[in-house]
C-alpha cells in the first residue's frame, strides 16, 4: 500500500471507495473546504441521520447509478473537543480494515480538518499501515486466503497550504509503521523459525537494503571476548547464540552515537528453572525487545539520520537441554564482574549484561536497551504502559515525551539504591533475582552494574510487546512496541 496527500477535490476523482469523517453530534462529513457536490449530500442525507459519529462506527452509503463517488464510507472520529492526532490514527485502521473487506484497490480520505495537517498525515499513514497488518504466513489452503490492504491511500488536505510538509510527514508515518510491522512479523513468528541464525539473516537481509553494516558475532567470537552470562543461556540448547550489530553511520560530520539494545530470547522456557506450562508458549516473543531494535534500524536507514546508531541484539533460546547451566552456576561476564545464576528463567539480564558491557566500545552519548524483561512489569502497569528506568534525567524526560507523542506510553519506576541488596549474592559480585519485591526495580539495577559511564535507559516491554486485545491499529499478537517511540526520540534527538 501506498499513502499520498492530495490538495485537490476528493469528490472528482475515481476511487473504488472515499472515506468521510464525522466528529460525533455533527450530523455531516468535517472538512474545511471540499463541499461535496448536491448528488453527495443526497447520497448521504438518509445514513448522516442515522450515523453517530463514535469512535469505531462506520456506515456505507452508496451514490445513484454513474455517479461518482460510488461508494462513501463514513468514520466515525468521536468528540471534536480534544480530537488528537491518535483519533485520527485510530479512525485510518478502522477505515482500512473496512477497505480490506471491501476489497477496495484505491482509498479516499477526506481530511477533516485545516489544523495540525502534518499530524493528521502522519497519523493517516501510521493507522492504514498498522491496521492493514496481519500475520498469516502460517495459514494453509481457504484460511490463508484473506482480502488484501488497498493497492493506494489518498488523504485529501483541504489546501494547498502545507501540503508539501504533510507530504513528507505521511512519509515518516509510512517509515515508522512498516517498520513496526516489521517488527511484529518477527514477534509473530514461531520460534522454530525465529531463530538466532533466523534474526542474523533478517539484519543481514535489513542492511541490504538499507544500506546499514551488520556483523554477526558466532559462539567463538564470543567465547574470545569471554562473554560468557550469553554463553551460559545459551548452552542449554542445540540453537547456536547469535550477537547480532547493525550499524548506521550517519552523515553528520559531529555525530553522535546511540546504542539500541534489544534482548533477543528466541524462546525463552526458563531454563532449567523451567517454567509452568500455562502460556508458556507466548515466551516466543521474547526477543521482542530484539525485533524492535532491528526494526528501528529499518525505519531509521530509510529516514537517513544524521546521527551514528547502532543496535546490538544478543539472541539465544533459553532450554533446559543436558549441558544447560543450573542454578548456583557462577558465570563471568564481558564486564569482568562474576554473577551467581540463582534462577536460570532470569535469563534476560544475563544476555544484556554482555551487551550492555560491549556497548561501552562505542563511547555512546546514550544507550537504551528494550527487553520483556519481567513479569513483575505486568503486575505494575499492566498491558498499557512500558516502564523506564534510566540513570539520566534529561535522557528519560525525552523518552518520556516520545511516549506521550506517540502513544507508546512508558512510566517511569525509580531505581533508588536501596533496592541493591536484594541482588547481593554471597559467592558473586552480584545475583541474578533480587526476590519477589519490586522485581522490575531490581532487574534494572542488576542492568545497570554493567554498563559504562554513559547515559543509559531501560525499557521493560513485558507487558506491551504483545498483546490479547485488538483495537482499529493493533491485531492479537506481537505489537511492535517501541519502534515508533524510539525512532521519534532518535528524530527528536536530531532536531535539537
Ligand atoms: N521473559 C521473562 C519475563 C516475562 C514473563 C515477560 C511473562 C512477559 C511475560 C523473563 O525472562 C523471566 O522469566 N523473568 C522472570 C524473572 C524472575 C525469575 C526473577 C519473571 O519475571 O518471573
Ligand atoms: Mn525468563
Ligand atoms: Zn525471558
Amino acid at each position: 500500500m501506498k499513502v499520498t496527500i492530495k490538495s485537490d477535490s476528493p469528490f472528482r476523482i475515481r476511487t473504488d471507495l472515499l472515506a468521510g469523517f464525522v466528529f460525533e453530534g455533527d450530523r455531516s462529513i468535517s472538512s474545511d473546504s471540499h463541499p461535496p457536490p448536491e448528488a453527495v449530500k443526497k447520497a448521504l442525507r438518509g445514513p448522516l441521520r442515522d450515523f453517530r459519529g463514535r469512535p469505531g462506527e462506520t456506515m456505507i452509503a452508496y451514490g445513484a447509478d454513474g455517479s461518482r463517488p460510488q461508494r462513501i464510507l463514513l468514520v466515525g472520529l468521536g468528540k471534536k473537543k480534544g480530537f488528537r492526532p491518535k483519533d485520527f490514527r485510530a479512525a485510518a485502521g478502522t477505515l482500512v480494515r473496512k477497505a480490506r473487506d471491501l476489497s477496495a484497490r484505491t482509498v479516499g480520505a477526506i481530511c477533516p480538518t485545516a489544523r495540525d495537517t502534518e499530524a493528521l498525515a502522519r497519523a493517516f499513514a501510521e493507522g492504514m499501515h498498522l491496521g492493514s497488518y496481519r500475520f498469516d504466513p502460517y495459514k494453509t489452503g481457504a484460511n490463508g486466503k484473506k482480502p488484501v490492504a488497498p493497492r493506494t491511500a489518498t488523504l485529501f488536505l483541504p489546501g494547498r497550504k502545507g501540503a508539501r510538509q504533510a507530504a513528507s510527514a505521511a512519509r515518516l508515518g509510512e517509515v515508522v509503521a512498516t517498520s513496526a510491522n516489521l517488527a511484529r512479523d518477527l514477534g509473530n513468528t514461531p520460534s522454530n523459525d525465529a531463530t538466532p541464525t533466523y534474526l542474523a539473516r533478517t539484519a543481514q537481509g535489513i542492511a541490504r537494503k538499507r544500506k546499514l553494516s551488520c556483523r554477526v558475532m558466532n559462539e567463538a567470537e564470543m567465547k574470545r571476548l569471554r562473554m560468557g552470562a550469553l554463553l551460559g543461556v545459551a548452552r542449554g540448547s542445540r540453537e547456536k547464540p547469535r550477537f547480532i550489530i547493525l550499524e548506521h553511520r550517519g552523515k553528520r560530520a559531529a555525530a553522535e552515537t546511540i546504542v539500541l539494545v534489544g534482548k533477543g530470547i528466541t524462546f525463552d522456557s526458563g531454563g532449567i528453572s523451567l517454567k509452568p506450562p500455562l502460556k508458556m508458549e507466548d515466551m516466543k516473543f521474547d526477543m521482542c525487545g530484539g525485533a524492535a531494535v532491528l526494526a528501528i534500524l529499518d525505519a531509521v536507514g530509510q529516514l537517513g539520520l544524521k546521527n551514528h546508531i547502532v543496535g546490538l541484539v544478543p539472541c539465544t533460546e533459553n532450554l533446559p537441554g543436558g549441558s544447560a547451566q543450573k542454578p548456583g552456576d557462577v558465570v563471568r561476564t564481558l564486564s569482568g564482574k562474576t554473577i551467581e545464576v540463582i534462577n536460570t528463567d532470569a535469563e534476560g539480564r544475563l544476555i544484556l549484561a554482555d551487551a550492555l558491557a560491549y556497548a561501552k566500545r562505542y563511547r555512546p552519548a546514550a544507550v537504551i536497551d528494550l527487553a520483556t524483561l519481567t513479569g513483575a512489569c505486568i503486575i505494575a502497569l499492566g498491558h498499557h504502559a512500558g516502564a523506564l528506568m534510566g540513570t539520566d534525567d534529561s535522557l528519560n524526560r525525552a523518552l518520556l515525551g516520545a511516549g506521550e507523542r506517540t502513544g507508546e506510553r512508558i512510566w517511569q519506576l525509580p531505581i533508588w539504591p536501596e533496592y541493591k541488596k536484594q541482588i547481593e549474592s554471597v559467592v558473586a559480585d552480584v545475583k541474578n533475582t533480587g526476590g519477589r519485591p519490586a522485581g522490575s526495580i531490581t532487574a534494572a539495577l542488576f542492568l545497570k552494574e554493567f554498563i559504562g559511564d554513559y547515559p543509559w535507559a531501560h525499557l521493560d516491554i513485558a507487558g506491551v510487546a504483545w498483546t490479547e486485545m485488538t483495537s482499529p491499529i493493533q491485531d492479537k499478537g506481537a505489537t511492535g512496541f517501541g519502534v515508533r517511540l524510539v525512532v521519534d526520540y532518535l528524530l527528536d534527538r536530531e532536531a535539537k
